[in-house]
């Protein structure tokens, strides 16, 4: 294991406890944008991610949700290193007090995701992805499910905040999805989700409209735990994008055509 990748794993341990302590005592919730939450948990939790990432790789870049927004590529730092930190990926789960929360740090370099570490506090469960060396949880090896067909599939989705207002709501999905498949959840931690791809407790994931901290670090456990990921049109899957479809590779196809199919009732 590299480096980076313990000390992400470390790291995203640490930030895991200040979530699971957060939820004990009261915290402060403020409005980013309709629907769109932060506490002070979310920025204790990057505050203590940004200090180590400082700590021990001065250099390098960092794109975290909390912060300053910056775009891909940008971010403080020079290294062509990035660390991509979602510090509580949840948030409405957490205000709500629904278990259902993780820490994201994924490590691109050269505009690749080469470390992805998604941290689920609640259940002390450690998702740990390097690209090219598979994916674990908690030290032993995961592999995606062996579903075939989308009718036996469960997948999972989630709604943009903005979704009033938004084009893109993903609903003309959601009910071509629902007769097509065994289930359908909206657990509300899109990189939760996507780790469950990675070991077989969903069969698949689709979403719009998300940001990278959201999909970069369990995208390459789907990928290094033998699934498929891509864009929704189907092209190569690029984290800096928003929507995203991960699956067991096995009813990948099958989920592309349900996402180009035509609207229910239009001809
Ligand atoms: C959100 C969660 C949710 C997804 C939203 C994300 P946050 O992240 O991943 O499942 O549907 O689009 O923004 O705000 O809790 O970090
Ligand atoms: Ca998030
Ligand atoms: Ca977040």
């Amino acid at each position: 294991m590299h480096d980076h990748t313990r000390h992400a794993s470390e790291i995203a341990r640490e930030a895991g406890a200040i979530l699971r302590e957060g939820q004990r005592h009261p915290f402060a919730i403020d409005m980013k944008g309709n629907r769109d939450l932060v506490t002070s948990v979310d920025t204790a939790s990057e505050k203590l991610i940004l200090d180590r990432i400082r700590q021990n790789y001065p250099d390098d870049r960092i794109v975290a949700e909390e912060s300053a927004p910056v775009a891909p590529g940008e971010g403080t730092g020079t290294c062509s290193r990035a660390w991509i930190v979602d510090p509580l990926d949840g948030t409405n789960n957490f205000a709500h007090g629904y278990p259902f929360y993780c820490v994201a740090i994924a490590v691109e370099e050269a505009g690749e995701v080469v470390t992805g570490v998604v941290y689920d506090p609640l259940r002390d469960e450690m998702f740990v992805a390097e690209r090219g060396a598979g994916a674990t949880l908690n030290g032993k090896r995961i592999r995606v499910s062996d579903a075939s067909l989308l009718g036996d599939s469960i997948v999972a989705t989630g709604f943009p905040y903005d979704r009033s207002a938004a084009s893109e709501n993903n609903l003309g999905n959601l009910s071509r999805f629902i007769l097509s498949v065994r289930g359908i959840r909206r657990a509300g931690s899109a990189e939760l989700d996507l780790a469950y791809v990675a070991c077989g407790r969903l069969d698949g994931f689709w979403e719009l409209g998300l940001k990278i901290w959201d999909v970069a670090a369990g995208g390459l456990l789907v990928l290094e735990a033998g699934g498929a990921v891509s864009q929704t049109d189907g092209s190569d899957w690029d984290h800096s994008r928003g929507d995203i479809v991960a699956s067991n590779g096995r009813v990948h196809d099958e989920m592309l055509a349900v996402l180009r199919a035509p609207e229910l009732g239009v001809d």
